[in-house]
């Protein structure tokens, strides 16, 4: 069974609902690809005006954080229902800045990605090493760690509707990718750990994406290997060079 490469642009806490729309605008044209799912994970204040702007289009829109509780007093917090009514598929869980500068742990994560899927919200679920676990070499160990903690008690069939985005933290805006190889190497231990905890089949459905630093020049090499199905770019994504790794 094919996977579908998809191609997903982490906006971050950047774009206005105006400069959003003029960015969508500037991309329109340019993202039509039936082979690929395009989506653009927006600030929560664009949503709306994102989804109006690739409505008819083949660009699915997605979000970068949600809370667990559908309603109620959580200051400052936004819901899976609210994303849902408002045209988003996708969220990103557990990326590493939520992490790191949020605090959210993998057990936290663990029960975002179930109220995601039990929401009808399709997770991208990050996880990658730092630059000390990758130094000492017990990046597999620690990304073997996440990934079970973050798929307790998630069933197969959900699994197989899962993204899974390998962002090694090192390459996170720096400027500096991981070689094509390494990429590999973690997205193959990936799928063979998903092939572990559930079965081949499952294995053979999740998608899994590299993410950090992925650019218009380093794309097409990264897109090639066999276990990486698509990326999720942050710093591209802001620009045209985004339609370039779509058509990579
Ligand atoms: P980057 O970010 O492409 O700017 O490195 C990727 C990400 O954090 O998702």
């Amino acid at each position: 069974m094919a996977r579908k490469r998809i191609i997903a642009g982490n906006w971050k806490m950047n774009k206005t609902p105006e400069e959003a729309k003029a960015l969508c605008a500037d991309l329109k044209d340019l993202v039509v690809n039936d082979n690929v799912d395009v989506v653009y994970c927006v600030p929560a204040i664009d949503i709306t005006t994102v989804a109006e702007a690739v409505k008819g289009t083949n660009v699915h829109v997605g979000a970068q954080n949600f809370y667990i509780e559908d309603k109620g007093a959580f200051t400052g917090e936004i819901s899976a229902p609210m994303l849902k009514e408002a045209g988003v598929e996708y969220i990103i869980i557990g990326h590493s800045e939520r992490r790191d500068i949020f605090g959210e742990n993998d057990v936290l994560i663990n029960a975002k990605v179930k109220k995601a899927f039990a929401s009808g919200l399709k997770p991208i679920l990050c996880c990658g090493e730092s630059l000390a676990l990758r130094k000492a070499g017990t990046y597999k160990e620690w990304i073997e760690r996440q990934i079970k903690w973050d798929l307790t008690d998630v069933t197969a069939d959900q699994v197989k509707n899962l993204v899974i985005a390998y962002e090694p933290i090192w390459a996170i805006g720096t400027g500096e990718t991981a070689s094509a190889d390494q990429a590999q190497e973690v997205c193959k231990l990936i799928r063979d750990l998903i092939a572990k905890l559930y079965d081949a089949d499952t294995a053979e459905a999740v998608r899994i994406q590299y993410g950090g630093s992925m650019n218009a020049g380093n794309a097409a090499e990264l897109l090639a290997k066999d276990d990486i199905d698509g990326g999720l770019i942050g710093g591209a994504s802001l620009k045209t060079d985004f339609a370039q790794i779509v058509n990579a």
